[in-house]
């Protein structure tokens, strides 16, 4: 089946990553670990460049914000009080033929007709049977000893020609299979020279007492799929419960449709949901027990409902006012997937937003929007940007109000940030278990309560991907010979692209032009991310440049050295790399040009 365009994108992107070095598989040359990733040397510039800018208009560009920075470790006490001891789980289905665990509510909804297999028998004569075919195979095989069940077939046939019962040799079917060892235990019982009693105790064991399984297993077999299939996957259930030729009836198939009970990559049946906590746990000090317990915290939130009394105090800030963190997070993600998208260990950048219960849901509709605003300002449009209302039913029972802030990744639409009214559920929980007082004194009208809470939580990896996929595109551009081509561009923001600017002398056999060009990259690197490139022709570096969205380019040429308008000396070439266009700048005026148009 070819792939949809959406999925050709989306493996160009992650092959881009790879080859640019924005993101790499963690552990990579030992096979990867999975839902873990490393970040390159562009990765990590994009990565901060959005860290940073999150944190300039969150924390820097406001009165009412503070930010800090949390322990990864965590004592347990914390996450019983917030629940996620508890309730921090998905609900999990596994696979009853691979053991392959699926989170329940990602589990498409697939049509077809079910197949119920209600137990099986083993074609293959049991142990008590195949010591006595051995026996009676014994002079016609002299490694007879040697063999194991599965040659049973083997030594039948031996002792069928031998004694010319001229049974046809059975075909790979277990029906076939079984029908000749029946027709076989009769021809054994009425032979002369063969014991009766031996004879039968073999058609006992083989017929009355065969090695079956009574386990059940039902399959889907979906449209265009082969019959033989399914009987197959029949096979290798049975075959895993010890069986080693499993004959079952056949079952008579029932239309399913829209049936989530089924695996969508082989159609076996689904285990019931049971819930699985998705936190890491480890143990800090030399015993590793109950008490020496410390979880690597699930969302950086906890520790800023934790710290809240400290950093009120010394802040002195009044209601309503935020403390923002960013840090890593981790979760045993049941089905890490869509690259970056849903991993194991990743970073949030959060903000509790502390207010009085009356503030509660219109502070949930400012942060709606400064956080909408927030991505526009890093290149995401808002057509691609959609804010879906989380029904009553799907919130946190705490909350009175959640919005997700959602993006359409090649992927699918999928949830890049939430923002939540926790009202005062997570410092009430913390105040209660730890007998702590959580409570804010209002000076003015002199009453103390306990705050309510209003937060924008978003991911980094997520909006790293986000990014990544807005500022793919491929276009056409001129090759060195005026040739058409496709040019391949990540057109990030200035604000984010990892490298600010690309400086490239004309020719990387002049000294006068390279000294240049090193001055320039001297002027501009204490204020941006500068990438210095003689190699190669003056189109092939532009376009390594704007292979990993570097939004300008400063060519030094000989202009610059004024040999041919002496007007034109200390000027250079800036090339944006979306519009292609070409200014001339003098290289007085190049880092405020610059720095205007990267802040
Ligand atoms: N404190 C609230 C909280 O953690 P969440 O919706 O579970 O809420 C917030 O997570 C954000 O963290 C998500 O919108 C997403 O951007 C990011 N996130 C959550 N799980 C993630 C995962 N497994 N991989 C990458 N990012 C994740």
């Amino acid at each position: 089946m070819s792939k949809s365009p959406d999925s050709q994108r989306m493996e160009k992107i992650v092959s881009l990553c790879k080859r640019r070095g924005f993101i790499f598989q963690s552990s990579e040359i030992y096979g990867g670990l999975n839902g873990l990733w490393d970040y390159g040397p562009l990765g990590v510039e994009l990565k901060r460049n959005l860290k940073n800018y999150w944190w300039r208009v969150t924390v820097h560009e406001r009165d009412d914000v503070v930010g800090m920075d949390g322990s990864i470790l965590t004592h347990p006490s914390v996450f019983k009080a917030s629940g996620h001891v508890e309730g921090f789980s998905d609900l999990m289905v596994d696979c009853r033929l691979t053991g392959q665990r699926f989170r329940a509510d990602q589990v498409p909804a697939q049509s077809g007709a079910i197949y119920s297999f209600n137990g099986a028998r083993d074609v293959i004569p049991p142990e008590s049977a195949f010591k006595i075919l051995v026996r009676w195979a014994a002079d016609l095989l002299p490694s007879a000893e040697k063999v194991s069940r599965k040659d049973s077939i083997r030594l039948a046939l031996l002792v069928n020609d031998h004694r010319n019962f001229n049974l046809p040799k059975p075909d790979k079917a277990a029906l076939s299979i079984y029908k000749f060892f029946v027709e076989f235990a009769n021809k054994m019982s009425s032979q002369d020279d063969v014991s009766k009693n031996e004879a039968d105790d073999f058609r006992q064991a083989y017929v009355s007492s065969p090695d079956a399984s009574e386990d059940s297993i039902r399959l889907l077999r979906r449209k265009g799929e082969n019959e033989g299939t399914i009987f197959k996957r029949a096979e290798a259930f049975y075959q895993l419960r010890k069986i080693l030729m499993p004959l079952t009836s056949p079952p008579t198939p029932k239309n399913a449709t829209n049936s989530r009970e089924f695996n969508p990559e082989n159609g076996a049946e689904l285990t019931p949901p049971r819930p699985f906590n998705l936190m890491l746990e480890t143990y800090l000090g030399a015993v590793a027990d109950e008490s020496s317990k410390a979880y690597l915290r699930p969302e950086t939130a906890q520790a800023i409902f934790v710290q809240f009394k400290n950093i009120l105090e010394v802040s002195r800030k009044k209601l309503p006012f935020g403390i923002a963190q960013i840090g890593k997070a981790f979760r045993n993600e049941i089905n890490p997937r869509n690259f970056t998208f849903r991993s194991r260990e990743f970073e949030q950048m959060e903000l509790e937003y502390f207010c009085r219960a009356e503030q509660g849901m219109e502070l949930l509709e400012y942060w709606k929007e400064e956080r909408l605003k927030f991505y526009e300002n890093i290149g995401i449009p808002r057509s691609k940007l959609h804010v879906l209302t989380v029904p009553d039913e799907e919130r946190a029972f705490y909350s009175k109000g959640t919005y997700d802030i959602e993006y359409d990744f090649p992927f699918g639409r999928q949830e890049l940030e939430g923002v939540a009214y926790r009202t005062d559920y997570d410092l009430s929980q913390h105040q209660k278990a730890s007998g702590k007082s959580l409570e804010y004194f209002d000076e003015e009208t002199k009453q103390r309560f306990i705050p309510h809470v209003v937060e924008p939580s978003a991911g980094v990896d997520r909006t790293v991907l986000a990014l990544i996929c807005e500022a793919y595109s491929e276009d056409q551009a001129p090759d060195e010979k005026g040739k058409m081509e496709t040019r391949l561009v990540l057109r990030f923001h200035p604000r984010i692209a990892p490298v600010k600017c690309g400086v490239f002398p004309l020719l990387k056999n002049n000294p006068q032009l390279i000294a240049k060009a090193k001055e320039i990259v001297e002027l501009l690197r204490p204020h941006m991310t500068v990438f210095y490139d003689e190699s190669g022709a003056i189109g092939r570096r532009y376009r390594r440049q704007d292979e990993v969205g570097t939004p300008f380019c400063v060519t030094v040429d000989f202009e610059t050295l004024g040999e041919k308008d002496a007007a034109l000396r200390d000027t250079v070439t800036l090339r944006e790399r979306d519009s292609m266009k070409q200014e001339r700048v003098a290289i007085n005026d190049l880092l405020g040009t610059l720095t205007s148009r990267i802040r």
